[in-house]
């Protein structure tokens, strides 16, 4: 007699029946569900360039270097303090200046998948500039990777680079906005369908071909990971409204970089945007924050942040910033050196949670900061300023949307 063969369709059956489902919390949900669900997010912005991601100039105060040590320390620390997510800048030049501004920058994609693995509970995003010479395969591929690694805690923040100093290091063009973001949607609609595909597929694009293609394993519990974008121009909102999930904004710029309303206003247009294709977007913010017992204390350290600049380097950065983005609007020299890009926060625990509520009502669903003096800071505001936020009822989970 001879023994029975399993089918090919039982062979798969039986391999793809020894992945697991993405892990859940102590509540039954997935972590990404839980981060979903949070009425105010909190994330880390990931200290991955010299000078530190909070764009501070202090060059006399110290001059920071990010390590792979210094990010698994802050992100294992945010990791057990309940934190929702973890976001690295990803840049390939910095901005020089005495104190070699941001010239020295972490790779993010070994970073976070490393920090996946080193982490239980909190979202990891990794920042990729899809037009940087990747093919989609490559990235559906090392997406799954992500994926298992971080048991569904993965997303994908799509940038499409704006600086042609970047971009000519890989011997591309550089090309307008408009056609960034195009290559960026056909990026990500070919991601989605390599992805979904239960068969090989063909890939054929205005920017990318491929053909027979297949990316193996499956993603845990058959979720596309999520999808993240920060562009701020007409194009950019059109490409999150159309492939993203969550849309990181600008914390209003130059004189209205701690004005409420000027948050609610890009909220308005990210929401408007989204809207328009009967799609709802989470809408995360970075924070600059400067935090002290008293106010006096937290203006001394602003003061003292000011004092000790490198202006060179912070003008420098206000030229990248327009080098080939329109999107950066108004920047001055003051809150570029506190903190390029975030909304600036700086009072006593009492002010920020007053902030953080008011950025709430506006419309935000979670903040990711820039800190000074990350290590140091992350405890202060966790024994400080989280139990806040938890009285008032901002660190909730709402019902399911
Ligand atoms: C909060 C935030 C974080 C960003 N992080 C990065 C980053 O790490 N790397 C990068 O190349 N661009 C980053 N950007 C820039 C955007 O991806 C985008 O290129 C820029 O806002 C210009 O937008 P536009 O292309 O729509 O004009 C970030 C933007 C924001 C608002």
């Amino acid at each position: 007699m001879t023994a029975e063969v399993a089918t090919p369709e039982e062979n798969l059956a039986l391999l793809k029946s020894q992945y697991p489902e993405p892990a859940r919390d102590e509540n039954g949900m997935t972590h990404r569900e839980r981060f979903e669900r949070r009425r105010l997010a909190i994330g880390l912005f990931l200290p991955t360039l010299s000078g530190g991601g909070s764009g501070h100039y202090a060059s006399d105060l110290g001059l920071f270097a990010p390590t792979w040590q210094y990010n698994l320390d802050c992100a294992r620390r945010v990791d057990e303090l309940g934190w929702d997510f973890i976001f690295p800048v990803g840049r390939w030049r910095g901005t020089g200046g005495r104190i070699h501004f941001h010239e020295l920058s972490l790779d993010v994609v070994s970073l976070t998948a490393a920090l996946a693995s080193q982490t239980e509970r909190c979202m990891v995003f990794t920042t990729w500039h899809v037009s940087y010479g990747y093919h989609p395969m490559h990235v559906a591929k090392i997406g799954v990777g992500m994926d298992h690694i971080s048991s569904g805690r993965w997303g994908l923040n799509v940038v499409t680079g704006w600086k042609p100093s970047e971009v000519q290091m890989f011997g591309l063009p550089f090309r307008d906005r408009a056609e960034r973001y195009r290559m960026a949607g056909e990026f990500v609609s070919m991601l989605d369908r390599l992805w979904a595909a239960e068969e090989p597929i063909d890939l054929e694009g205005e920017y990318f071909q491929g053909k027979d293609c297949v990316v193996t394993p499956d993603l845990l519990g058959g979720r596309k990971p999520l999808i993240i974008n920060a562009g701020q121009s007409e194009e950019g909102l059109a490409f999150a409204a159309e492939h993203a999930d969550v849309v990181f904004i600008q914390g209003g710029s130059g004189d209205r970089s701690d004005d409420v309303e000027a948050v609610r206003e890009v909220v308005d247009r990210v929401r408007a945007a989204a809207g328009s294709r009967g799609r709802r977007l989470k809408v995360l913010l970075p924070v600059v924050m400067l935090v002290r017992d008293t106010e006096e204390e937290a203006q001394a350290l602003r003061q003292e942040i000011l004092d000790h600049a490198d202006y060179e380097a912070a003008q420098n950065t206000i030229n990248g910033l327009t080098e080939g983005s329109k999107s950066w609007p108004d920047h001055t020299l003051e809150p570029v050196v506190l903190g390029l890009g975030g909304f600036k926060m700086i009072g006593t625990p009492e002010r920020i949670a007053d902030l953080l509520e008011q950025l709430g009502d506006a419309g935000v669903d979670g903040v990711q900061l820039i800190l000074f003096d990350y290590k140091n800071d992350i405890e202060y505001f966790a024994e400080k300023v989280q139990p806040l936020l938890e009285e008032r009822g901002l660190r909730d989970i709402l019902p399911p949307r």
